[in-house]
């Protein structure tokens, strides 16, 4: 039976921007990335922004996953106010409360695809035999079972990308992010990590925001956004 509580929180944003607003530089060389970004996102949509190069994107992106901080206006993310956090309590949101998959991966290329994915587990404070045990539960599940011992060098760009995205769903985290997730990728790879994020949304009730340039998503995504000089608006 559905709480009052439960059902309150389902009801509640899981991204909720305020008039924020994000310059790099100052003076001259100014450069307005995000522009007073009004944006709600509820739980289980799979939201896709679009946009030209340049238009912002990124810069969001990283705003709502706590690695950049907004010069004015307020992110709210799962009900957390980001510019109340502490560096402590950032490091924190960031493990446990978004995954982020990066356009070109950036996984660890000193480790193996099992320590990538084992590595958030420990600092989350798993044991390592634990850790070890749910890494290689996620990697089989994205098809890596005979890939854990390679170094990121020594696999596909699609495969890198299916570990990454394993890294970032170690911690299951509510809302995952994915900067331009088939950019690397042929079609055949492409359509496979679409796949993977939809069923994130339909079968896990997560939250997938996606920056794309990529026309495939459309019909994955659930609602589209549209990205242009820092200003976003609903496609
Ligand atoms: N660290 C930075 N310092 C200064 N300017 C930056 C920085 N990062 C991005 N910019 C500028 O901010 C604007 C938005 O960049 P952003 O990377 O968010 O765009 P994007 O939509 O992701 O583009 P792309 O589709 O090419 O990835 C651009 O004009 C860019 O040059
Ligand atoms: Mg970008």
């Amino acid at each position: 039976m559905e709480t009052i509580a439960s059902k309150a929180a389902s009801l509640s944003p899981i991204v909720d921007l305020q008039d924020v607003c994000k310059t790099y530089g100052s003076g001259r060389t100014a450069v307005q990335a995000v522009d007073h970004v009004n944006l709600t996102i509820q739980p289980q949509e799979f939201v896709l922004l679009l946009g030209p190069s340049g238009a912002g994107k990124t810069t969001l992106l990283s705003l709502l996953g706590g690695l950049l901080q907004p010069t004015s206006g307020t992110v709210h993310v799962a009900g957390v106010n980001l510019n109340r956090l502490n560096a402590r309590q950032l490091a924190h949101f960031r493990l446990h409360r978004v995954g982020f998959v990066f356009q070109f991966f950036q996984l660890m290329s000193a480790l193996t695809a099992h320590e990538n994915v084992e590595l958030v587990l420990r600092l989350a404070g798993r044991s390592r035999h634990a850790a070890r045990h749910e890494a290689e539960g996620l990697l089989h599940r994205f098809g890596l079972s005979q890939r854990l011992t390679h170094l990121p060098a020594h696999l596909s760009g699609g495969e890198q990308q299916r570990v990454a995205l394993a890294r970032a769903l170690a911690l299951q985290p509510p809302l995952v992010i994915a900067d331009e997730p088939t950019g690397s990728l042929d079609s055949h790879l492409g359509e496979e990590v679409i796949r993977l994020l939809r069923q994130l949304v339909d079968e896990e009730g997560r939250t997938v925001l996606v920056a794309s340039h990529d026309p495939r998503l459309m019909k994955a995504a659930t609602r589209v956004l549209q990205c242009e000089d820092g200003k976003v608006r609903e496609g």
